[in-house]
């Protein structure tokens, strides 16, 4: 059972995760594995209000803690390294740029700001040819950081629509160069940040990927999925990475049967499951592990719970992302006879 990565929204100003985090993720260590809320690997990557980065002295030192007390409570955990690309706003960041993007291509939507409630996403700046090194060092260098603040492993947010699958999808990335137009060109800037970051963390085996094959969030889109992302897990399939997280929106095709058998290692399929679902599809061998997200945030002691079949808190969406304790730290651990 692995927890799913979920945003927060509990960081203090600059990125820095608070306090409130160290019990948060200790709550939770006996997850096999704990996939941290995004964390944008440089200022230039975060979007939402009150979201944590990991490129600097005081940033590193917070996670160090929280890392710590995973581990201390016997778990593991890696740090999810997200990017959002063109799905920011100016006001939740402490750097003042825009929002760069594969292309100048604006999202239909809107976020929250603390300062001036929902706004509309602006449209990004394109990132010159020259100046995608540097976001893949970006990569590199946030996993360095990740591996100084002591996790476990680093897994790559290619997910709901922030800039890995920008550049994946047909509807965002209208890039002539060698990062757009065919599909070889358009998962080339996820391969490499791959490479990077397996580089930095001194293996393969310490870096997953999260994906989400044709799920429209953010509104992202893409002309052929099965076609982009079956050729993207043949590209990444070789290279030993920790695992491939798919997250499976709709229920047809099925993308955890499409790309099973291109990855050679472990496999992690989420998306909505229950424990009996989750049993049903370990059982079949369809994946190596369930990924649990919203049972996991109401249900610090889900293992547990599973395991002697209690019954479960509901999650609260209104505390979400609502900062401060409640619905964070407060749902209730079970009593249990063994207790
Ligand atoms: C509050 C919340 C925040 C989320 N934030 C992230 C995130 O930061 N990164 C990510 O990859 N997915 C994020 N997700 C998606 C989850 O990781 C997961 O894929 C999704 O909730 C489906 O799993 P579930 O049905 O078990 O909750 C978030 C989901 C929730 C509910």
């Amino acid at each position: 059972m692995m927890m799913a990565p979920m945003t927060r929204s509990r960081a203090l100003p600059k990125g820095v995760p608070s306090e409130l985090a160290i019990e948060y993720y200790s709550q939770r260590a006996s997850a096999g594995v704990i996939i941290t809320e995004g964390i944008a690997p440089c200022a230039s990557g975060l979007g939402y209000a009150r979201t944590p980065a990991i490129e600097n002295a005081e940033q590193i030192a917070a996670w160090k803690k929280i890392a710590g007390a995973v581990h201390q409570n016997g778990g593991r955990i890696f740090a999810q390294l997200m990017h959002v690309g063109r799905i920011a706003h100016p006001a939740n960041r402490y750097i003042d740029q825009t929002p760069v993007a594969p292309s100048a291509v604006k999202a239909n939507g809107q976020m929250w700001t603390d300062a001036h409630g929902l706004q509309d996403l602006p449209t990004p700046r394109a990132l010159d040819l020259g100046e995608i090194p540097s976001v893949i060092e970006d990569y590199a260098k946030a996993t360095e950081n990740a591996v100084i603040a002591g996790f476990d492993g680093v897994e790559l947010h290619s997910a709901s629509g922030y800039l890995p699958m920008q550049f994946l999808s047909s509807n965002t990335n209208e890039r002539s160069d060698a990062y757009g137009g065919s599909v070889n060109n358009r998962i080339r800037f996820v391969v490499e940040v791959l490479e990077a970051m397996s580089q930095a963390a001194g293996s393969p085996s310490k870096v997953g990927i999260k994906i989400s094959p044709a799920m429209p969030f953010n509104d992202i889109h893409d002309a052929d999925p099965v076609e982009t992302f079956t050729t993207l897990v043949n590209a990444i399939g070789n290279m030993g990475l920790a695992y491939l997280h798919v997250l499976q929106s709709a229920p047809e095709p099925s993308y955890f049967k499409i790309l099973r058998p291109l990855f050679n290692g472990p496999f992690a399929a989420a998306g909505g499951f229950t424990k009996d679902s989750g049993n049903a599809t370990l059982a079949s061998g369809a994946a190596d592990f369930i990924v649990y997200g919203k049972l996991f945030l109401a249900n610090p002691d889900l293992v547990l719970r599973f395991a002697e079949g209690l019954s479960l808190n509901e999650w609260d969406s209104n505390t979400f992302y609502a900062g401060g304790a409640k619905g964070y730290v407060d749902y209730p651990i079970a009593k249990t006879s063994t207790v």
